[in-house]
C-alpha cells in the first residue's frame, strides 16, 4: 500500500483527493492537514467521507508527513516549496497541485505569482505532471508540479497539432476561449463567488493576463519545440464543476487536407483518460463530472481552414486531483487507471 499525506485537506482539491484516494485499492490515507482544524475528524467536516475516512486533521508541519511515501500539496502557491526539501530528504515523493513547480523560469514565476522562488535548485528536477505528454519523466520523478486546470485542457486540446514535426497550423495565432465553474477558484470567501453574484450571470476575467498563460505557453512550446503565441480568455460559469475550452487554430495552406480527426485519434490511442469523440460532437461538462476523463471533439466549420476544438474536463478531477492520482500511479509503478475508473455523474 502507498502511504499518503495531504497538506491542505480542507479545500476543494483536498477533499477531491480524499474522495478518490479513499476508493483507491493501493492507497492508505495516513496524514491530512489543516492549519485551523487540527484535531477535528475529517468526516465531521465532510460527511460525504463518513465510514470511508476515519482520520483527524493534523497541523501542516506534522512530522508524520515524513513517514509517508508521497505527500500531495493541495495548498496555495508558496506552501509546497517551503516544505518539499525536508520531505524529499526524508525519501518522500512530492506532488504539488499549486504552481510552485510548474514554471521553470523563476523570473516568470515571480512576475505572475508575486513571490521569489525559494527552491530554484529543486525546481530544476521537478517534472511537469501532464501524463499524456510527460509519461516517461513522471515515472522516474520524485517531485512533480501538476498543471493547472485550464492549462490541462488547452495543452491536451492543441497537443496533437503542435507535436507534428512540421507546423500544421498558424502557431503564432492560437486562441483559447475557456470557461470554468466556480470551484476552480477554491473554497475561499470572495464577493464574486457569492451565489447572488456568480449564479444567473456570466463574465470574462483575466483578459489582460491570467496566471495560467505563461504555464500554458511554455507547455505548448515544449510540445511544439517551436515558439507559439496564445490568446487565452477565461470566463466564470454559473456552475460548480467543469471546464469547457473552445480552441481555434488556422490550418496552414499545405495542411488544408489534414484529417484532424485521425491525427487526434492516433495521438491519444494509448491514453486511458482522453476520449476523442466522433467528429462534430458537442462534449458537455456533465459528461466528465466527477470522472478523470477529458473529452475532445473536432470541428471544421463550413470545411474552411479553421479548426475548432472543443475540450471538456472536470477542473477538480482531470484538472487537479484526478490528474494527481494518475501521476501517483505512474510514480509508483501502478496501472495508470488504478482507482480512477469513476463514471461521470449524470444527470
Ligand atoms: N480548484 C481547482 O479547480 C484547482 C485546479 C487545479 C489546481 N488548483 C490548485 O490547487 C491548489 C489548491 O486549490 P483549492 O481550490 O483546493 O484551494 P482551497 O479550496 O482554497 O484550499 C486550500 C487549502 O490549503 C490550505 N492552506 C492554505 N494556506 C495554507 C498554508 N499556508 N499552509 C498549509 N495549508 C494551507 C487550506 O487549509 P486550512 O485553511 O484548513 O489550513 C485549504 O485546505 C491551489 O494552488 C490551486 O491553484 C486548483
Amino acid at each position: 500500500m502507498i502511504k499518503i499525506g495531504i497538506v491542505g485537506g480542507t479545500g476543494y482539491t483536498g477533499v477531491e483527493l480524499l474522495r478518490l484516494l479513499a476508493q483507491h485499492p493501493e492507497a492508505s490515507l495516513s496524514v491530512i492537514t489543516s492549519r485551523t482544524e487540527a484535531g477535528l475528524p475529517v468526516a465531521s467536516m465532510f460527511p460525504s467521507l463518513r465510514r470511508r475516512v476515519g482520520l483527524e486533521f493534523t497541523a501542516p508541519n506534522d512530522e508524520a508527513l515524513k513517514d509517508c511515501d508521497v505527500v500531495f500539496f493541495a495548498t496555495p502557491h508558496g506552501v509546497a516549496m517551503s516544505q518539499a526539501r525536508a520531505l524529499l530528504d526524508a525519501g518522500v515523493r512530492v506532488i504539488d497541485l499549486a504552481a510552485d513547480f510548474r514554471i521553470q523560469d523563476t523570473a516568470t514565476f515571480k512576475r505572475w505569482y508575486g513571490m521569489e522562488h525559494s527552491e530554484p535548485e529543486l525546481l530544476k528536477e521537478a517534472v511537469y505532471g501532464l501524463p499524456e505528454i510527460n509519461r516517461e519523466a513522471i515515472i522516474k520523478a520524485r517531485l512533480v508540479g501538476l498543471p493547472g486546470c485550464y492549462p490541462t485542457a488547452m495543452q491536451l486540446g492543441f497537443a496533437p497539432l503542435l507535436a507534428h514535426p512540421h507546423a500544421l497550423i498558424d502557431e503564432s495565432h492560437l486562441i483559447a476561449d475557456c470557461k470554468s465553474g466556480t470551484s476552480g477558484a477554491g473554497k475561499k470567501a470572495e464577493i464574486g463567488l457569492l451565489l447572488a453574484e456568480a449564479a444567473d450571470n456570466f463574465k470574462a476575467y483575466g483578459v489582460a493576463g491570467h496566471r495560467h498563460l505563461p504555464e500554458t505557453s511554455a507547455g505548448l512550446e515544449a510540445i511544439a519545440k517551436r515558439p507559439v503565441n496564445l490568446i487565452f480568455t477565461p470566463h466564470l460559469l454559473p456552475m460548480i464543476r467543469g471546464i469547457h475550452a473552445t480552441l481555434y487554430a488556422r490550418l496552414l495552406p499545405h495542411a488544408k487536407d489534414l484529417d484532424a480527426q485521425a491525427l487526434f485519434e492516433e495521438f491519444y490511442a494509448d491514453s486511458a483518460f482522453v476520449d476523442v469523440m466522433p467528429q462534430g460532437s458537442l462534449p458537455e461538462t456533465r459528461s466528465v463530472r466527477g470522472s478523470n476523463f477529458l473529452r475532445i471533439a473536432i470541428h471544421r466549420p463550413n470545411g474552411g481552414d479553421t479548426l475548432v476544438i472543443l475540450v471538456v474536463e472536470d477542473n477538480l478531477v482531470k484538472g487537479a486531483s484526478g490528474q494527481g492520482v494518475q501521476v501517483m500511479n505512474l510514480m509508483f509503478g501502478l496501472p495508470e487507471e488504478t482507482g480512477l475508473t469513476q463514471i461521470a455523474l449524470s444527470p
